[in-house]
């Protein structure tokens, strides 16, 4: 049992918002991170699941924080970071958002052809930055072509432990309830996961994090 270990976990999409019924935002459906969570839990730890909006039910014993946008994902996650022992962020945040976002719902007509956006902040990169030594910082990469190159650039430019790396596509990452990941850590070690079910994988990426 992996007691007194602080597990911060972040699942889902973010919510970018352009009027009161419309946003940007993307497929993730919640369930690796929650699949993490309750893998999390099982193994003992204590955790805090930060998760934009999706239908899941809470897993048992897990603390669970709702946030919709990628600003209040950050907050959320800066609070709970210092304190966390092990960080993972599945959260599929939005890189952008609406330059400006209207507080009544904008006519049919009135709808803008262009959408101007503005980056969102990188909040994995942002919490790398402060990590101390002895925290564990664990990102995901979602790829859809040169995966692991992709994802090791990640690990690197965002200072972390550990990349799960998983490919995005059209049933394959978001939604499904199965997956296939390359973990990567920045000793150079890399341990592939055949497809399985999302519950499965959490085991086995926690065993490789904190082993
Ligand atoms: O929710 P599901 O339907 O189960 O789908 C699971 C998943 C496909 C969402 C998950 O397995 C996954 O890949 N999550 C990461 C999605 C993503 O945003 O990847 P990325 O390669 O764009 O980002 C790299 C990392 O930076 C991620 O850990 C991401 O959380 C983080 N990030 C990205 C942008 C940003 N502004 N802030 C961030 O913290």
């Amino acid at each position: 049992m992996k007691k007194a270990v602080k597990c911060l976990i972040s699942a889902g999409p973010t919510r970018e918002w352009l009027d009161p019924v419309r946003f940007i935002s993307n497929p993730s459906s919640g369930k690796m991170g929650y699949a993490l969570a309750k893998a999390a839990v099982e193994s003992g730890m204590e955790v805090i699941l930060v998760s934009g909006p999706v239908s899941l039910p809470c897993p048992e014993n897990v603390e669970r924080k709702m946030v919709n946008t990628a600003r209040e994902m950050n907050e959320v996650m800066k609070n709970y970071f210092p304190s966390a022992n092990l960080t993972i962020m599945s959260a599929a945040v939005c890189d952008h958002r609406p330059a400006s976002t209207d507080h009544h719902k904008v006519k049919k007509l009135e709808v803008s052809k262009n959408i101007t956006l503005v980056p969102n902040p990188d909040i994995l990169e942002g919490l790398g930055k402060i990590k101390r030594p002895g925290q564990i910082l664990v990102g995901f990469a979602a790829e859809t072509e040169r995966h692991l190159e992709n994802g090791k650039k990640k690990l690197r430019q965002k200072n972390l432990d550990w990349i799960a790396v998983n490919e995005v596509a059209e049933g394959k990452g978001f939604e499904s309830d199965k997956n296939e990941i390359t973990m990567i850590s920045s000793t150079g070690q890399s341990i592939f996961f055949e497809r399985g079910e999302k519950l499965l994988l959490a085991r086995k990426i926690l065993d490789a994090v904190w082993p």
